[in-house]
């Protein structure tokens, strides 16, 4: 992660996600970047807590003013309480960036009393550094406050910028609820291995390493899927049987399709609600 342009922010909730955030801006600043941090949750991990003593900010002030930038990072069910703690925080020259599924912008800027409002989508990877955030930010957004957001989510991963809101609903189906999908192909792929004769253990363990390995050696070459695809295959292999079955017009594209559609729908749906 680069450096931090000294903003001036506070976080409400340091969960999963609020907690790697908080991490991840700590080591920016022992870097040599600067930041003012407050934070406000119930239940804090006492390391955490020592990290930011560390870096000198704040918790749980009775009395802090307006920030930079207000970060959400609470489950979207405690969205209304958390706004009605929140809107101290929000003065004239307050961005809002919130990584809640579902709230849409406008109900952020209506709930929080400001038009600056970035809505980001991070996805569970996100706890080691791992992950993909997307984002979308308001037309009020200058290009300065998405500089600074997309150096804020930097501790989740790579940051990548959506043109329009509508589009969230697609990346909450791909890289939002995609690691689950991920996790079901470890476990099926297990199961198969049981079924030809390994035993659960060794089944599991070859399994996840492989769906692992394969993660991280498309992270760290250049090659696209399909071409680092077609480097375990050779002709009338084994590797082309299995793939004669999952490349088929019945095989895990049109499954793959129907589930992310399903995903998106649902997704909509819930931000309807
Ligand atoms: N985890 C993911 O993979 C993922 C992916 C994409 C988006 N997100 C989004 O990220 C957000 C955070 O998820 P998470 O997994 O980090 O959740 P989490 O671990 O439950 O963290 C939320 C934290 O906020 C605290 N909190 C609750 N109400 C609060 C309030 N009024 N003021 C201050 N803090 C409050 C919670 O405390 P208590 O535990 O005491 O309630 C908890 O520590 C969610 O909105 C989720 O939609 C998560």
């Amino acid at each position: 992660m680069s450096g931090l342009d000294a903003p001036s922010v506070a976080l409400v909730g340091a969960g999963a996600m609020g907690g790697a955030l908080v991490r991840g801006w700590c080591e920016a600043v022992r870097r040599g970047g600067g930041l003012t941090l407050t934070v406000v949750e119930p239940n804090f991990d006492p390391e955490l807590q020592r990290e930011l003593e560390n870096v000198g900010a704040v918790l749980n002030p009775p009395d802090a003013g307006p920030v930079g930038v207000l970060v959400l990072a609470v489950k979207p069910q405690a969205f209304a309480e958390a706004a009605a703690t929140a809107r101290r925080f929000v003065g004239e020259n307050t961005c809002i960036l919130s990584i809640m599924a579902g709230v849409q912008m406008e109900k952020l800027a209506r709930a929080l009393g400001s038009e600056r409002v970035v809505r980001a989508m991070p996805n569970l990877p996100a706890r080691i550094g791992r992950g993909i955030t997307a984002y979308v930010a308001s037309p009020a957004c200058s290009d300065d406050d998405k500089r600074l957001i997309e150096q804020l989510l930097a501790p989740l991963g790579e940051v990548e910028p959506l043109a329009a809101e509508r589009l969230m609903d697609a990346v909450t189906a791909v890289s939002g609820s995609g690691p689950a999908y991920v996790f079901l192909l470890a476990e099926v792929l297990a199961v198969a291995a049981e079924q030809e004769g390994l035993d659960r253990e060794a089944a599991m363990r070859l399994a996840s390493r492989t769906v692992a390995g394969a993660g991280a050696l498309m992270l760290e070459t250049a090659d696209s899927p399909s071409t680092l695809r077609k480097q375990v295959m050779s002709p009338g292999g084994t590797t082309e049987a299995a793939l004669d079955i999952l490349a088929a017009a019945d095989g895990l594209g049109p499954l793959l399709r129907r589930a992310v559609a399903a995903a998106a729908q649902r997704s909509r749906d819930l931000g309807k609600g």
